[in-house]
Formats: C-alpha cells, structure tokens, sequence
C-alpha cells in the first residue's frame, strides 16, 4: 500500500482491505471496516546503520521505588490504583455529559496544590472551563488551562513550558497535521493518542485523555485506544440518577475492576464512601419483586436493590427489558427458569431494574435476580432482611463465587440478617460469619426456602 493511500481494517479480525466494504469477508461482522491511514510520521528512514545493543537484564535496570501522585480524593485515587503513576497515561471514557470533565478537573485542582498541571480543552473555552471551576468552588490559581485542537502546538507547547501533568479534553477533539483525516476519526485519534503515549513514556509527564463513548462504540470510540494506554476508566451511570460509578477497566499499575462511587451534585462529583447505605435508602419494603444482591465491584462490596416486573404481556412478541444488567444474560435465566422450573414467560413481559442506576456486571448477580423474578411472577415478597448472591449454571445449579466471607460481612454490616448463597460458599465461610446464612445447591431449593406456597 502507497504511502498516505487509504485502508480500511476490521476491528474485529484485522482484515485489511483496500476499500470499504460493508461487511467483512473475513469475519462476516457487519460495519466493522474503518479508514486507517498510514501516517507519515512513522515511516521509517531507509538504510543506514542500525545500532544494535545487548539488552539488559531485568536485574540490570535500575529501580526506583514507583511513586505515587494523589489527589486525596479516596475513590478517584483507589482507582487509579494507589494514584497516578508519573508517566502513564489514563483514559477517562464516558457518555456524553456524565461527568467527566468535572471530574477531571476537581482531580487536576487537587493535583495542582502540588504539582504542575495543564487543562487542555478542544471542547471549551478557557471562559467555560472557568466558570465550571468557579462553579465546582476550586481553586482556579494553579490549573494552567489551553483551548487548543491541534497536537503539534500542543507538543511544542509542552516542550517550552513543561508540566507534570497534563489534561486532554477530548481525544475526539485533537488532529495532527500528519494526516489528512478529519479529527475523531479511528486514525486520528489512534495518531495523536500515540504521540501522546510516547511523550508519556520519554518525559515522565502523566496523560490523561477523556473519550466520549460514541453510539456506534466502532467509530473511533474509547475501545480504539484502551489497548495502547496503560489504565482505562469508565465513569458510568445514568444521567438522570445523582450516582456515578468510576470503573477501572484496565490497570498496568493496580487493580482492574476497582470502582469508585461518587454522587453528582451541583458543586462537583462528591465521593460517596458508603454507597450501600445511600443505594438501599429508597427501597420499598414487603413488595414483590425487589430483592437486595451484594455485588463485589473489583475489592469492594455493594449492596443493591435489583427488581424484577414480570406481567401480562399484549405482545405477539413479549418484551425483555433489562437495566443495569446484562440482556443476554436475562434471557438466559428465563431460559433456565422455564426449563428447571416449570415457570412459563411466553406470555408474559419481563422487566428487571438496578435501583440507583447502578450497572452490575459480575455473574453473582444471577441467583438475586432470578429470585426477583420468581418473586415478581409468584407475587410473594421475599422477606425484608435478606440478601442473595450466587451464579446460576445452565442446569439450573447454584455456583459459588469469590469473596464469599466479604459480601456476607457487609451485608451484616448494613442489618441484613439472612443471607441465601451457594452451597460451597457456605460451607467455607468463618463460623461466626456462617450462622445466619442458607447455603443452596439448586435453584429449586431457592424456590422452596424463599416462597411458601408455589403458583407453578
Ligand atoms: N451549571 C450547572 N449547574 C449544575 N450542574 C451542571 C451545570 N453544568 C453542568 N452540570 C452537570 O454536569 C454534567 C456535565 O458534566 P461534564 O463534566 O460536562 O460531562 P462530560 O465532560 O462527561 O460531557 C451535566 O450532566 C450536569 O449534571
Ligand atoms: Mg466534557
């Protein structure tokens, strides 16, 4: 291929081709071809020599004990891994509008007391970004701020007046001269987000860039960059909810998974250390279909309320709607649910709901949400005081799953005083944590020790 010549490359398998197709021959997935330009930058000079060195040995590089940037904001900083790590670069990925950039910069006014750090945004006007400072009541003296969309008097301007940290709002925003393709673009955003991974890597300067998650997720989404940068972070939730779920996706430097909770507020994101408590303050008592899960989020426990609508459906076709929880996953359990237990859901639509927004991804959420189910269908409330967790296979088993002992110790924490989970979870916790839990093998034995009399 020609240097600067168009292609077009599968995000799913890598085919490349040399011009667009709708559907790729190789992997058959539909609208996965994006443009890819080969950017000038990266040739590679012709002949010369090559110096070559004997690389050294793991013993041989020098260590310094890693340190650690903190901004004193707990659940941004626990996320991060510890803090920000000089030298790596973070993705901060969202919807539009839940929050990021208020985020960034109450973590940037933190970090400024300390350290030097630069806001560039290609979004806002240095006016704008002011009057959200004054707004979040920060202290706007030492964030230096640039509204700026194009990379290279960006660089320049780092290499005359270098900072320790800096801010790019958004990648979306950026382009670099080397390509002729318009900003936000797969290939422009991969080109700039590079160059920015290398200054990264040779200055020592930490980079945090913010992707706006797109609707399509293929065009030059957030998933484009996540294998190049070193931490990935999901800031979640639902926009018409106070509750925002920091998520670290991937980690080089700490642990993926790892979430933080925080609340919006008129004066900025607000950490919330407690979020059980705030999550179940709304939950209605003695009603059919909600029953409270204790989900293990990275290394920390939360408590849910999840709820289940199961009615009538006028439907040829019944209805399946799922939020905060995955869809395939709910078909699925309905599947086992008619097949294991009798239960009939042709007729019927089914609706399940996390409670507060929250988006719950870890498979112990199965067993809560079939009970939900079965309590929604049978019209029997299960009693106040419980919680569930458990996986649930295909033929209808309960499977145990990790971090047994903390769910059920933060669910006594909060006053829950029953607890139904699996079997093998049970049967390994500590005695004092064991006496007020039912362990359960199958979804029957769920069936029988929750709901009295059966409808089915
Ligand atoms: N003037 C304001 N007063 C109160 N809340 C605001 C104001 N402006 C923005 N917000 C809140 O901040 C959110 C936008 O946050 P922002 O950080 O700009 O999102 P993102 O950068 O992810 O697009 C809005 O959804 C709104 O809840
Ligand atoms: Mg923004």
């Amino acid at each position: 291929m020609s240097e600067g010549k168009m292609a077009y490359r599968c995000q799913q398998c890598g085919y490349l081709s040399t011009k667009w197709l709708g559907r790729c021959p190789e992997c058959q997935t539909w609208h996965g071809l994006v443009e890819e330009v080969q950017s000038r930058s990266s040739r590679r000079p012709s002949g010369g020599r090559i110096e070559v060195v004997r690389p050294p040995t793991l013993a041989e590089i020098p260590c310094s004990q890693e340190s650690r940037w903190i901004t004193g904001m707990g659940e941004w900083d626990r996320v991060l891994g510890g803090g920000m790590v000089p030298g790596s670069m973070v993705l901060l990925a969202g919807d539009p509008g839940i929050g990021k950039s208020t985020l960034l910069l109450q973590a940037l006014a933190r970090w400024g007391e300390e350290r030097k750090v630069l806001y560039v945004s290609g979004e806002e006007s240095p006016q704008q970004i002011r009057l959200r400072a004054d707004r979040l009541r920060l202290d706007g003296t030492r964030i230096q701020v640039m509204a700026e969309t194009s990379l290279e008097p960006l660089l320049e301007t780092l290499e005359r007046h270098p900072v320790e940290i800096l801010a790019l709002d958004s990648i979306q925003t950026v382009s670099s001269r080397n390509l002729e393709v318009a900003p936000g673009s797969i290939s422009q955003v991969r080109e700039c987000a590079g160059r920015l991974m290398r200054l990264a890597k040779e200055s020592g300067v930490s980079v945090l860039v913010v992707g706006h998650v797109t609707k399509e997720g293929a065009i030059a989404g957030p998933r484009a960059l996540e294998h190049l940068v070193d931490t990935v972070l999901y800031l979640e939730g639902d926009r018409t909810h106070a509750f925002r779920i920091l998520r670290a996706v991937k980690n080089r430097y700490g642990s993926t998974n790892e979430i933080g909770v925080f609340e919006m507020k008129e004066t900025g994101l607000d950490e919330v250390p407690n979020p059980s408590q705030l999550l179940l303050a709304e939950r209605p008592m003695g009603v059919s279909g909600s029953v409270v899960v204790c989900s293990v989020e990275g290394t920390r426990p939360l408590l849910v309320e999840l709820q289940a609508l199961v009615s009538g459906s006028g439907w040829v076709q019944p209805r399946r709607t799922s939020m905060g929880v995955d869809a395939n996953r709910l078909s699925l359990l309905l599947a086992v649910m008619e097949k294991k237990l009798g239960f009939n859901f042709s007729q019927q639509d089914v609706f399940v709901n996390v409670a507060g927004g929250v988006k719950l991804v870890e498979p112990a959420v199965d067993l809560a949400m079939m009970a939900a189910l079965m309590s929604s269908t049978l019209d029997q409330p299960v009693p106040p005081g419980l919680v569930i967790w458990g996986e649930v296979g295909l033929a209808g088993e309960v499977r145990g799953v990790t971090h047994g002992a903390l769910r059920v110790a933060e669910a006594l924490k909060l006053g829950f005083e029953e607890h139904l989970i699996p079997r093998s979870n049970a049967e390994r916790l500590p005695v004092e944590l064991g006496t007020a839990c039912t362990g359960v093998r199958s979804l029957r034995e769920v069936l029988d020790s929750i709901f009295a009399s059966r409808a089915t």
